[in-house]
């Protein structure tokens, strides 16, 4: 398990097998993870993730499995099996599905001798909006909910969370400074917001706790995605030449 870390990670949201290579061979030494999500997945199956492992870069399965305990413990199992450094289960499964994958997990690890991924949760996606969430009927506020799923989650043997840098503030206090807070809604200044609302930069994600920034479009979209990287990562670390 990995503590108190701060990396990028790289989300490589594209069909486009050579741009995943393009995008592999130029920031794999400048990465932390590179994250396969379900668009790639779902495009190129668990060969990409073969493929990325073989250029020595790390693979974070962005699948957010949510499903009976058996299937979703089977599914992380397969994950560990292909080698995958990092894996997310929705929290929301709750704790014999969560439970029942890191058991199951660990102990595929132990038997073939493999490194056990780092296990996430993800509490309520950073896309629901307010309203929407009333409509989902919890008779308890979004902030509670993620507080009481993140901590449901440490309980349940997950090394940390998927949440908006937000809610890192609260889950740190929450769940202390080994859990580890992975934080997407990531944009630089000079980046365009997209469809992203509930942003920060870089520098603001890891002032309010958080370990792991996602980002995707201002990296993968940009003419130089290793120049936006340094850019970015030198924001990381400090430097607010590079934040203007
Ligand atoms: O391009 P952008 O930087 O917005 O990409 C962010 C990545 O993080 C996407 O892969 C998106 O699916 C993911 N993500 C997110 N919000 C969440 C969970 C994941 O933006 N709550």
């Amino acid at each position: 398990m990995e503590n108190k870390k701060t990396g990028l990670i790289v989300a490589l949201d594209t069909s486009d097998r050579q741009q995943v290579e393009s995008l592999v061979t130029a920031l794999r030494d400048k990465v932390a993870y590179f994250k396969v999500g379900l668009q790639l997945f779902s495009t190129f199956g668990p060969e990409i993730v073969t493929w990325i492992k073989s250029t020595g870069g790390k693979v974070f399965a962005d699948l957010k499995l949510h499903d009976i305990p058996n299937t979703v413990a089977r599914a992380a199992v397969a994950l560990t099996g292909h080698r995958v450094d990092m894996l997310n289960v929705h929290l929301s499964g709750g704790p014999t599905m969560v439970e029942t994958m890191v058991t199951e997990v660990r102990k595929y690890a132990a038997a073939h001798d493999l490194p056990v991924p780092v296990l996430l949760g993800v509490t309520v996606l950073t896309s629901t909006s307010e309203t929407e969430y009333l409509q989902l009927g919890y008779n308890e506020s979004l902030n509670e909910r993620v507080v009481r799923l993140a901590k449901m989650g440490r309980e349940c043997g997950l090394d940390g969370v998927v949440a908006s840098p937000r809610e890192a503030v609260l889950i740190r206090e929450a769940c202390g400074s080994e859990f580890i807070i992975v934080t997407p809604g990531i944009r630089p200044r000079w980046a365009a917001k997209n469809d992203q609302r509930r942003i920060t930069t870089p520098g603001e994600a890891l002032n309010l706790g958080a370990n792991y920034l996602v980002v995707g479009r201002p990296i993968v979209q940009a003419g130089d995605p290793a120049a936006a990287a340094d850019k970015i990562l030198a924001e990381m670390e400090g430097d607010c030449d590079a934040a203007s």
